[in-house]
């Protein structure tokens, strides 16, 4: 038989007659993954929204209509971004398509090479083809490119920033007209790394992620619903996104397999982390899975360090950096969660204990809201960097 937790799931739209749930989809809301993972609390907006000075910028998203940039449009609308005027680009499926911003509705225009001349800051999230494609055509054009994909990253001429971490690199955007958005999983795991790098020398990093479909997007949240709505109503189900089914699974495959039998997604935070440390000698070695949950990558983290720090002096590190927020209350059941980060763009840490299996070893618990500061916010934040900054 099968039993479902239903503590903060929406099921208001269900039937639940002996054993057998049948759902309503008709009830259900546009979005109806949405209905499965409803939050408990609605978006935070970023107290954090900078104070421009009066200059407006012309901006264009690639990727408009995707999984992150849905949530940048959303983004630049929450943390008053100063636009002059705002352009929605995607693929040629999607013209004909309106999207809203500040009350607006925007068609939406095919992405091409003629896209940029007169915008000032483009946001990319169109896949790395695209990146490939039209980032230079966009940078040529004189307009500066936050790039989403993982196609500039390790370009030695092209800064990878995190806002709180590494916002000076931010600088070298004139080498190319190209900064880079690091992966979801490579900007939380930096965030709080990042104090205690500077406090005491980080050794060597063991990470295991647990991360949701949602950062594969939109087409694995759908298949992620769709598979378990099939399940508990005992229906057949398609495989198209992953190599397996999703539905109550765990799956240590992200990206494609590479020679050394690590996944791209698994180098890509061992070349990411170093590159935004800006220190080649941490040895990092990870594990990368994706798990059947919509919103929210969670990280079980281990690190040594050079010098000795306690668990306390993490804590207070950790309390005092920018962007992280510690949740650490093992006694009353108090440690972050992927319900808790979906919606806000803080990255909580908990778990915070000491590995005594090691002389300097410390472990922790990581989780955020992948599309919100794994991509969107962090890319919204280096755009307002860049507008009040550089440009
Ligand atoms: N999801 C995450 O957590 C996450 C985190 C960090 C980085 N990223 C990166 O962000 C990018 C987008 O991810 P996503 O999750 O938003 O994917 P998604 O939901 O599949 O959206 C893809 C977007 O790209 C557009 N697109 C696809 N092919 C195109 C083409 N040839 N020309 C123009 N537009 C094209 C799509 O337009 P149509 O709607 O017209 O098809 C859509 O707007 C990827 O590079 C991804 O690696 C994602």
């Amino acid at each position: 038989m099968l039993k479902l937790n239903l503590k903060n799931t929406c099921f208001k739209h269900f039937n639940i007659t002996k054993g057998l749930i049948i759902m309503d989809l008709g009830k259900l809301q546009t979005s109806p993954y949405r209905a499965l993972h409803a939050s408990p609390k609605s978006v935070v907006i970023s107290k954090r929204s900078i104070i421009m000075s009066e200059k407006k910028f012309h901006v264009a998203v690639a990727g408009a209509t995707g999984a992150v940039g849905n949530q940048m449009i959303a983004c630049l609308e929450e943390r008053n971004f100063p636009t002059k005027t705002v352009k929605f680009l995607a693929s040629s499926r999607s013209v004909g398509r309106e999207l809203r911003f500040r009350g607006d509705r925007i068609p939406v225009e095919e992405l091409r090479e003629d896209s940029f001349k007169g915008v000032d800051i483009a946001i990319f999230s169109a896949g790395g083809g695209p990146s490939q494609e039209f980032a230079p055509c966009a940078a040529s054009d004189g307009c500066v490119v936050v790039d989403n994909s993982s196609t500039w990253r390790m370009d030695p001429d092209v800064p990878l920033v995190v806002p709180e971490v590494n916002p000076h690199a931010i600088a070298g955007h004139t080498k190319k007209g190209i900064i880079a958005n690091p992966n979801c999983s490579t900007i939380q795991m930096v965030l709080p790394l990042k104090p205690i790098h500077d406090k005491c020398g980080i050794r060597r990093i063991v990470v295991s992620t647990y991360q949701a479909v949602s950062g594969t997007g939109k087409k694995a949240i759908d298949e992620l619903f769709d598979q378990t709505r099939a399940m508990i109503n005992f229906l057949d189900y398609d495989i198209s996104v992953y190599p397996h089914r999703i539905a109550f699974n765990c799956l240590p495959h992200i990206d494609k397999f590479l020679e050394n039998g690590y996944t791209k997604e698994e180098m890509k935070m061992v070349d990411e982390t170093r590159k935004i440390l800006e220190d080649d000698t941490i040895g990092i070695t990870a594990t990368t899975v994706r798990v059947p949950v919509f919103h929210g990558h969670s990280e079980s983290v281990n690190i040594e360090t050079k010098d000795h720090v306690s668990v306390e002096e993490v804590r207070s590190l950790l309390q005092n950096f920018p962007g992280v927020q510690v949740m650490d209350d093992p006694a009353n059941n108090r440690y972050p969660l992927a319900t808790d980060a979906a919606g806000q763009d803080t990255t909580l840490v908990g778990r915070i204990r000491e590995d005594k299996s090691v002389p300097n070893g410390i472990n922790m618990w990581i989780v955020a809201d992948n599309i919100r500061k794994g991509a969107a916010t962090n890319a919204v934040q280096i755009a307002e960097i860049l507008a009040k900054e550089y440009l």
